[in-house]
């Protein structure tokens, strides 16, 4: 949550902090702002509510520089405002200062050093540049060694990107969970959240670890660790184009991402299934995974109900006991554990603060991990024993979409690694290379009818302020995660139901005209769901059915092609990804980017 931005060593400062939010809008977009300094005694303060379009209409021509700093805020502590948007500064002027993260002992700190200082916003970021100042001018300390000091007292999460009008070439770097990278460049250097953020500028990133600090000038990157000793670290190669990150012709990064899903079907079979269709799964992580007597998923959002499928493949392929978690529940309360566990960590951004938690924890303790990511390097990739990598490309919607398939893609891919090495007959037949092809024409097939789920998505939801997904099994896991889409970017309250228990107290919702939409994807429930449907039908529901060929009756709003019943939800999703787009769409909303939301949560 939160983007930030530095540069410094490029008299075009100013395009490429603006050009580097804009990339980061993703992470939140309540408030952005920049702070440049030319080094010959001009500098900016540039700070506006709203979006990062709101911030380049109030960048004046004569807003210049060749270092700044830059942030994109999603709101933790203090409303939106212009005074609680960053860059913050010290009130002698000199420290600017943005930060990505919670700092939980900012009262006390407050209470302690700084009981006579005025403030200008309510953040905690305001107290940590006070701070730096105060220690700078009491104490007689130069920047970095103020910085230093500031940073032993906070306690929570952080990334800050400090600037000193008396050292106006230098950037002053340190991270604690949240993450942050450098980006080595032609004669100059870059900071950034996310490496997608200056792509442009250069494709040579390095890592920063929690605990260093980090010094950046013009030509220079110095790393200093904990101890206080210099890190030497190469850069590592980030292999993708920019291009990829921009939305093309498309009006919405949403309906990009869900159209480009039968390639990413495609390429995580080409990455991780030999041309006969056998895995080509790292040896030591399938022996790790093989020594566990269960597996335990965790994941937030719609990365946990991916591992709710995942569940299932496991289970049902590799014959292993698995559990599902929602991260931030896990972190704070851990059920008695198997003897052997091995943890999963389902996390398209790899920066999910809730599920890192569970990491740490599953670290101290010494149990073994994967994470399955889409970015690679990141915080959650770095600290599992295993990771695997997602190739589904950059996913910027903050509604998941492509993330959720490709998690759902290579759990299948990986459940049949472990049933065949464990002599599971099941997982043996499962040509799980056949079938992704088969998920990758069946996509297609169904974001080629856009026009009759747009009618749909009219017809059934526009009007109505709540509506039902329900279904039975893998059937009800996809109706979590159909609510979930269009909630988050419709504002319908939507709920996912497993259709059986609705008559247990739920049904006393239904209405005359409630949208209730039913999957009926598996042949054992496929009768008792549609038995519960009629049930909602009697009570004045308006009732949509999404039924897989084999199972369709005539009547049915969607038919989908015909898959291994174990990998339906790589279809059913997709007519419900847009369901949700074209409520969005219609209703005027602002797809990508709904309100109150962030793509990278990086808070707890
Ligand atoms: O990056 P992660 O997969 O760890 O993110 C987890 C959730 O924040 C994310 O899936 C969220 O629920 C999405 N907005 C859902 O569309």
């Amino acid at each position: 949550m939160c983007g930030i931005v530095g540069v410094t060593g490029n008299d075009n400062a100013v395009k490429i902090l603006v050009e580097g939010l804009q990339k980061l809008e993703y992470r939140g977009y309540d408030s952005a702002g920049i702070y440049v300094n030319d080094q010959k005694g001009n500098d900016y303060l540039v700070k506006t509510k709203g979006r990062i379009s709101q911030l380049r209409e109030k960048i004046t021509p004569d807003v210049h520089g060749s270092t700044g700093i830059g942030h994109t805020r999603w709101a933790t502590h203090g409303v939106v405002s212009v005074d609680n948007a960053h860059p913050h500064f010290s009130n002698d002027d000199r420290f600017y200062l943005v930060h990505n993260g919670v700092i939980d002992n900012f009262q006390e700190i407050k209470a302690q050093y700084l009981s006579d200082v005025p403030f200008k916003s309510q953040t905690d970021t305001e107290v940590v540049v006070q701070l730096i100042d105060k220690f700078a001018v009491e104490d007689h300390l130069d920047a970095k060694a103020a910085f230093l000091k500031a940073l032993g007292l906070l306690e929570g999460s952080y990334a800050f990107l400090l600037m000193d009008r008396e050292q106006p070439d230098t950037l002053f770097v340190a991270k604690n969970k949240s993450p942050l990278l450098i980006g080595v460049a032609d004669g100059f250097n870059v900071v950034c959240s996310d490496a997608m953020a200056m792509l442009r500028e250069t494709h040579d990133f390095l890592e920063i670890m929690d605990g260093e600090v980090v010094t950046v000038t013009p030509d220079t990157v110095h790393i200093q660790d904990a101890a206080g000793k210099t890190v030497e670290r190469k850069p590592y190669h980030v292999d993708m184009n920019a291009d990829e990150t921009d939305k093309g012709t498309y009006p919405f990064y949403m309906l990009k991402e869900v159209d480009e899903q039968p390639n990413v079907m495609r390429k995580l079979a080409q990455t991780y299934l030999s041309e006969h269709g056998e895995p080509q799964i790292d040896d030591k992580l399938i022996k790790a995974m093989q020594a566990a007597d269960r597996l335990y998923i965790v994941g937030a959002g719609t990365s946990y109900h991916a591992g709710l499928i995942g569940k299932r493949l496991f289970e049902r392929l590799a014959h292993i006991p698995t559990e599902v978690h929602v991260s931030s529940e896990l972190a704070y309360e851990q059920p008695m554990l198997s003897d052997k566990p091995f943890f999963i960590f389902l996390t398209q951004s790899g920066e999910t603060a809730d599920s890192r938690e569970v990491l740490v924890n599953v670290n101290d303790a010494g149990y073994p991990s994967l994470t399955i990511t889409n970015v690679q390097n990141s915080t959650l990739s770095r600290e599992a024993s295993y990771t695997l990598l997602l190739h589904a490309g950059p996913e910027i919607a903050v509604a998941s979409t492509k993330a959720y398939t490709a998690q759902i893609a290579l759990e299948a891919i990986l459940a049949k690694a472990l049933g065949e090495v464990n002599g599971q007959i099941i997982a043996q037949n499962f040509n799980v290379r056949q079938q992704l092809g088969l998920v990758a024409t069946g996509m297609q097939a169904i974001v080629d009818e856009k026009a009759t789920i747009e009618a749909l998505a009219n017809d059934y939801l526009m009007k109505s302020p709540k509506a039902f997904y329900i279904g039975r099994g893998i059937d009800h896991a996809v109706s979590l995660e159909a609510a979930l889409k269009l909630k988050e970017i419709s504002y319908v309250q939507a709920e996912g139901f497993a259709s059986g228990e609705l008559k247990h107290g739920t049904i006393a919702l239904i209405e005359d005209g409630t949208p209730v939409i039913g999957f009926i994807t598996q042949a054992k429930t496929a009768g008792l769901t549609r038995s519960n449907l009629q049930e909602t039908m009697a009570r004045g529901a308006n009732t949509m059915t999404i039924a897989r060929q084999g199972l369709a009756i005539e009547g049915d709003n969607l038919v989908l092609p015909d898959v291994d019943e174990m990998l339906m939800p790589l279809l059913s999703v997709v007519p419900a990804q847009l369901l949700a787009y074209y409520t969005s769409l219609n209703k005027g909303l602002d797809v990508d980017k709904p309100r109150n939301l962030a793509k990278s949560v990086t808070v707890e």
